[in-house]
């Protein structure tokens, strides 16, 4: 990374820690700030941050925006982790929420992370008209139409995911709209809604290579290389890999980021060079 990056996910780190610490101090707020502050990728700041810039905006117009992107993630990371749900036990390198505390508390950890992320959203220093849409934006992603739906479709025993289709709908709901969310936030901010469709579904193009890659690495690396649980197999998932073996897979993941690059080329008033150079190194990502 460039050492202004370095720098802008530096204060980022700061910004998002310096939240937790105006709630008051408890237990869950102890647990939200173990799994927040872990040292995940950050993609979807990156990729809010990213885009901001590419319209030519100051990218501190997305800092209230990517804070709740990130604790929204994290919170559907510690729920997923969860015994009902994947049952995993290792997080970004660490025990999860559930491990380190206990049941109970990771379920607030994530509830207090969802909450506290429309709380921080609403309080954007930005255009009323303009902040009302990426609340909705945060909301429709994140929710029972969202990353919520994919999680039940993946979760849930009765739909029987045996073919492709069906397990693209997985991927571009529970993967996708959380990556799709930043870049329509980012276009809303600097007033081109009319494109939001548009990245509406780069994102979800994004999602599917995303998650096919993350299929993969669950088979390919160890959960100490991974910084995670390795459980697909264990909780015998249908994947990427389990329907099209690990080399078609790949190529797969590879045309879907190459057209993910030239999709971000085609935006107007969008300059994509800083937009095709995350997405490169999203690929070659090695946790
Ligand atoms: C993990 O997301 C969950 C998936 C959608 C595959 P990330 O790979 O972005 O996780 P962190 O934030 O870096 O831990
Ligand atoms: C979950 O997908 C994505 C979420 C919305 C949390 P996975 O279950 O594959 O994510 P990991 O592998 O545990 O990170
Ligand atoms: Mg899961
Ligand atoms: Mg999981
Ligand atoms: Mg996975």
């Amino acid at each position: 990374m460039r050492k202004t990056a370095v720098k802008q996910m530096e204060m980022f780190e700061e910004l998002l820690n310096s939240k937790i610490d105006l709630l008051p101090e408890s237990r869950v707020r102890e647990a939200m700030r173990y799994s927040l502050m872990a040292g995940g990728k950050r993609i979807r700041p990156l990729l809010l941050y990213t885009a901001l810039k590419g319209y030519g905006m100051d990218e501190r117009a997305g800092d209230a925006f990517a804070s709740a992107l990130e604790m929204i993630h994290t919170y559907s990371l510690i729920h997923d982790d969860l015994p009902a749900m994947d049952n995993d036990d290792l997080r970004r390198g660490r025990p999860t929420c559930h491990k380190q505390f206990d049941e109970a508390t990771a379920i607030l950890a994530g509830d207090g992370l969802l909450t506290y992320a429309f709380e921080t959203a609403s309080k954007a220093d930005c255009d009323a008209s303009v902040k009302a849409a990426a609340i909705r934006i945060l909301a429709e992603m994140a929710g029972a139409g969202g990353m919520v739906l994919g999680q039940d479709l993946d979760m849930s025993e009765t739909m029987g995911v045996t073919g492709w289709d069906a397990l693209v709908n997985v991927h571009r709901f529970k993967t996708g709209c959380l990556l799709s969310a930043p870049l329509m936030i980012a276009c809303n901010l600097a007033g081109h809604a009319e494109d939001e469709e548009r990245w509406h579904q780069l994102g979800e193009k994004l999602g599917l290579a995303f998650q096919v890659q993350d299929d993969i690495m669950d088979v390919r690396l160890t959960p100490e290389e991974f910084g995670k649980s390795t459980s697909d197999s264990d909780n015998g998932k249908v994947t990427s890999v389990t329907l099209l073996g690990i080399e078609e897979a790949e190529t797969l993941m590879n045309r879907l980021y190459d057209e993910c690059i030239s999709d971000a080329a085609s935006f107007r008033g969008f300059d994509s060079c800083g937009m095709a150079e995350l997405i490169a190194k999203i690929r070659s990502r090695t946790k």
